[in-house]
């Protein structure tokens, strides 16, 4: 173990051993902070695309109006986030620079009304305009903040008190629809409320995640992807895949985020529930690891399988399960997140970082984006790139403060 910071992959319950590495996650924040570097100046203010190909990001092919390289989609925020946390990890301030370009884009896309149909507003300006305004005391970002989130009220739908995840309002496939993703889309309304008072938006929150803990969690601890609510009846209707292989499948991806969104949605409503939904998301999770603890794209694939791994799910869920220590009663309980949290990123560290920073523009390889469209299998993606890079962060300064 060279490591000096507090990771390691030796305290396991005899009867489930963890990983057991020596890592260096001091080396491993170098050398992810050296690319986030040379990405800045491979990109320039242009944005890549959601994952690699062949392990190197493209710019963001121009679509619906929006050129090459443009501010569009669900991710281009992961980009932002991953400089903010390099410019707090070595106070280098071309980091901040250029995660500041980034924030200012947000502030026209959504003053432009630019690509907003979608939940992911979360996602997108809790990671650029909430943290330049969380770091920074940014107004401008902070206004942006909010006008997103009045855009992200705009998908609330009574009497279901869900928010709508995908597409227009009025476009019956997605109508009444919402994906265990939206859980970490909350922390938007959940600042605004901060900031404003207005009990709207903390009661949206309440709302739309106690529904999905009585939903989108199945009695076996699995999850769905996506749940349908009838948006006039408000009642629910039933449980679909998007992403997932089938389903009644578990979408690895999918459980990674109820582990973390279930237990920060439980720190800010006191809702017990979601405690008990982020222990159970994480007990399935642990429970469907496969030796190296990297899962399968999908839980449904266990060891002997050639199906490939998702390492974003897994640099996801030791995030969320690190912040499932923080609110964990049970110190016990805690000590084993934490202790699993720890063993995941060592694996991570080991087997899943390119070997020599130069050989992608990925900090983490073989994730997958979307299997059954064949987007993004065995690729680096941006969101595991920010959770990876989150996840060191977590580790090597347990006292630093999340964005979200
Ligand atoms: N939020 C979409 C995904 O995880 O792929």
């Amino acid at each position: 173990m060279t490591s000096t910071s507090p990771v390691s992959g030796t305290t396991a319950t005899p009867a489930d051993p963890l990983v057991d590495v020596d890592v260096d996650v001091d080396a491993a924040i170098a050398a992810a902070v050296s690319t986030v570097r040379r990405n800045i100046a491979t990109f320039g203010p242009a944005y890549p695309d959601d994952t690699t190909v062949d392990d190197r990001y493209r710019q963001r092919p121009a679509h619906g109006g929006i050129p090459l390289g443009g501010n569009r989609g669900w991710t281009t925020s992961f980009r932002t986030g991953m400089l903010w946390l390099a410019w707090e990890l070595t106070g280098d301030d071309a980091y901040r620079d250029a995660a500041l370009v980034d924030a200012a884009d947000f502030d026209r896309r959504v003053r432009a009304e630019e690509d907003l149909d979608t939940h992911d507003l979360g996602f997108l300006y809790t990671l650029s305009t909430v943290a330049a305004w969380r770091l920074l005391g940014d107004e401008q970002a902070r206004d942006a903040s909010l006008l997103a989130a009045d855009h992200l009220m705009r998908r609330f739908l009574e009497p279901a008190g869900i928010i709508q995840a995908w597409g227009d309002l009025s476009d019956p496939a997605q109508r009444g629809r919402t994906i265990i993703d939206s859980l970490m889309n909350m922390p938007l309304l959940t600042w605004t409320h901060e900031q404003t008072g207005d009990e709207r938006f903390s009661d949206a929150v309440v709302r739309h995640t106690a529904q999905l803990r009585e939903h989108i969690l199945r009695e076996d601890d699995s999850t769905f992807h996506t749940f349908y609510w009838d948006a006039e009846t408000g009642e629910p209707l039933r449980g679909a895949t998007e992403q997932g292989a089938f389903d009644e499948s578990c979408w690895a991806r999918g459980q990674a985020w109820g582990i973390y969104g279930f237990a920060m949605n439980y720190a800010v409503t006191g809702n017990a529930e979601l405690l008990d939904g982020a222990r159970r998301c994480a007990e399935y999770f642990i429970r469907h690891l496969p030796a190296d603890e990297v899962p399968f794209w999908d839980l449904v694939y266990t060891d002997g399988s050639d199906a490939p791994r998702d390492s974003s799910a897994a640099a996801i869920a030791v995030c969320g399960l690190l912040e499932l220590a923080k609110v964990e009663k049970d110190a016990a309980r805690a000590a084993e997140w934490t202790a699993r949290a720890h063993s995941i990123l060592a694996s991570l560290i080991a087997n899943y970082a390119p070997a020599n920073p130069e050989d992608s523009d990925a900090l983490l390889l073989h994730s997958v984006y979307d299997l059954p469209k064949d987007n993004g299998v065995d690729e680096g993606t941006l969101w595991g790139d920010y959770f990876y890079l989150e996840a060191l962060m977590r580790v090597a300064r347990p006292e630093w403060r999340k964005y979200w």
